[in-house]
């Protein structure tokens, strides 16, 4: 038996109404320290909904959220990202006009946790405080094997570039949670195999605990330790992934369901 990893994200008996309709029913859910969670579940379950509420978008009608132990709930999202929670958007958005180097740049302004500063200042102690910005910035694109795009605007890079561009920012703000919402969507099979291997790499390198939204269920089986399900706005079911892709509910909450392919919405 190896015992759990300690609770890093803790969502607390969550729910959500839009005017009459509940969208979020009772949802509790823990990402663990170092934790790569999926997160699946019909068009429509509630999966963007609980990722806009854990990152301030929307405040729960009840339950709490909590990072750390830090009650979050209720918190603006600029103030939850510099606690430490960074996300990617299901439609992708990037500063369109801005250089992909400048997209980082102005990310790493943005944030203001010491904690990164220090990463910063103590790998480029020579330089000037403006020129230890745009080395580290480059070092992220080069990571993300983006360094050759560096000088072009965002909006005219392919689009499983854009995506990879997306993560690099959102980790500009040197999150302690990644929540990454259907990264690969719109992906072809080697853009997907690519990304997965990165998502599995900043996983380890950075230290991160991942939450995954993602419809295609060889990428969820392929890299998440645990995976929860969602549909009508209920967890309906949680578990490691062999487990799960055999749950009669889950079979029946795909196939009950209108076919769910990689949304692009
Ligand atoms: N701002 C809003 N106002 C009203 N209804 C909303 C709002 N946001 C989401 N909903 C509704 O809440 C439900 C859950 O939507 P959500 O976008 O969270 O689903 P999802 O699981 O992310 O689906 P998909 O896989 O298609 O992205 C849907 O019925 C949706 O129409
Ligand atoms: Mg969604």
């Amino acid at each position: 038996m190896t015992t759990p990893p300690e609770i890093v994200l803790e969502l607390t008996d969550i729910c959500l109404s839009f005017g009459g309709l509940k969208a979020i029913k009772n949802v509790s859910l823990t990402v663990g320290k170092r934790e790569l969670v999926g997160l699946i579940g019909p068009n429509g379950a509630g999966k963007t909904t609980l990722f806009n509420m854990t990152t301030g978008v929307y405040c729960p009608d009840q339950g709490t959220i909590a990072l750390s132990g830090q009650t979050i709930s209720g918190l603006p999202p600029h103030e939850i990202n510099r606690r430490g929670i960074a996300r990617t958007f299901q439609n992708i958005r990037l500063w369109g006009n801005m250089t992909v180097l400048d997209n980082v740049r102005a990310a790493l302004h943005k944030t203001a946790r010491a904690g990164l500063w220090q990463i910063i200042a103590a790998s480029h102690h020579h330089a000037r405080d403006e020129d230890r910005l745009r080395e580290y910035a480059r070092e992220q694109l080069a990571y993300f094997d983006l360094i050759r795009f560096e000088n072009d605007l965002a909006k005219n890079l392919p689009y499983g570039e854009q995506r990879r561009l997306e993560i690099a920012r959102a980790l500009a703000t040197n999150p302690t949670v990644l929540m990454l919402d259907e990264p690969v969507a719109g992906m072809n099979t080697g853009e997907k195999v690519h990304l997965m291997e990165l998502i599995k790499r900043l996983q380890a390198d950075r230290r991160l605990s991942i939450l995954l939204i993602e419809h295609d269920m060889k990428v969820v089986m392929g890299i998440c330790e645990r995976v929860a399900v969602l549909d009508y706005g209920e967890k309906i079911a949680e578990g490691p992934p062999e487990a799960i892709q055999k749950d009669p509910r889950v079979i029946e909450a795909y196939l009950g369901a209108p076919q769910t392919t990689a949304a692009t919405n």
